[in-house]
């Protein structure tokens, strides 16, 4: 086998960290994520993951296992009502969702940067109910891409994506879901201020990669305020992370719990978007209110 050496920098690198991790957790007995196409994957990169991003943590793994579940049923949990809906992706990285979640029936987009995107599409099984677009979650058009978004729903999730966006991003993003996307529901994760402040001092390092610096942020009692975003939110519901496995397991649980300590890693919240007329309009129109963020120049 050719093994690809994936060159990325920036946001886009991190993808290889959570995947790192992922794969570290799925590789585990009793592991709280079962991912037989992460552990490929990695197999199938030539990249000094070690190297790079220190020796696998098992706070981090099982987080991020236990995080990428809590998407898995947030997606499940709608596709049980809708089992023909869309997932979209944005910012899919390397992640392994659609082999977790298939249904035989829905269909998958996800939306990478280019040089992301055709990563993807070297490295990952091609179905045909999966497409990946290349092109920026920030640019509306991957709207247009979803097949009968009213009859079939549509599930948008942004794992890991958002805290690099600048808020007026962020609130352009989930204003379009909501006004394009009737009875649809979004699945996002974000980081508290005081994490994503301590990024932008470029000193939070994970093994050898710095943190890009993280411009949106919420702490996890700011969540209603993303209602602001647009009248078509009609509902915004924190997620719990599922249960772990052993001792880390709980640790994770309880850091995730404990006021002081949760906005330190990510909060998952789903949006649901109220039935209104197809193909969107409402009278307030796009964006009209807030969501909580920082602004660093
Ligand atoms: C932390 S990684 C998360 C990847 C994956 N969702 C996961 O959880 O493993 C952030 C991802 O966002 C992607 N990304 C950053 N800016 C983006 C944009 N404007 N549009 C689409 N994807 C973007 C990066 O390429 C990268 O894959």
């Amino acid at each position: 086998m050719t093994r690809i050496r994936p060159r990325l920098s920036g946001v886009p690198e991190t993808l290889l960290w959570t995947l790192y991790n992922r794969a570290h957790e799925a590789g585990q007995r009793y592991a709280v994520l079962d991912d037989p196409v992460a552990l490929r994957l990695m197999e199938a990169l030539d990249y000094p993951f070690e190297e790079r991003f220190g020796r696998p943590n098992a706070f981090y793994s099982q987080l991020q296992g236990l995080r990428s579940r809590c998407f898995d049923l947030a997606v499940r949990e709608y596709l049980a009502e809708r089992p023909r809906a869309t997932v979209v992706a944005l910012g899919d990285g390397l992640e392994t969702g659609f082999w977790r979640v298939d249904n035989g029936l829905l269909n998958w987009l996800s939306v990478e940067l280019p040089e992301v995107a055709e990563l993807r599409r070297a490295l990952l099984p091609a179905s045909d109910r999966v497409r990946v677009l290349a092109g920026s979650a920030t640019d509306p058009s991957w709207l247009d891409e979803i097949e009968d978004p009213c009859g079939r729903g549509v599930v948008v999730t942004a794992q890991g994506l958002l805290m690099y966006l600048r808020p007026p991003q962020v609130r352009a993003i989930l204003a379009a879901c909501a006004e394009r996307l009737p009875g649809g529901v979004m699945v996002l994760d974000s980081m508290g201020r005081r994490a994503a402040a301590h990024t932008r001092t470029g000193r939070w390092k994970v093994g050898g990669m710095t943190i890009p610096p993280m411009r949106w942020a919420m702490d996890p009692g700011e969540r209603r305020k993303l209602r602001g975003a647009h009248p078509g939110i009609t509902e915004v519901r924190a997620l719990r992370l599922p249960r772990g496995r052993g001792a880390m397991g709980e640790l994770v649980r309880l850091q995730s719990l404990l006021p002081g300590l949760r906005a330190l890693t990510p909060a998952v919240t789903r949006l649901r978007f109220g039935d209104g007329p197809c193909g969107g309009g409402s009278p307030n129109g796009p964006g009209a209110g807030n969501v909580p963020g920082t602004v660093p120049q």
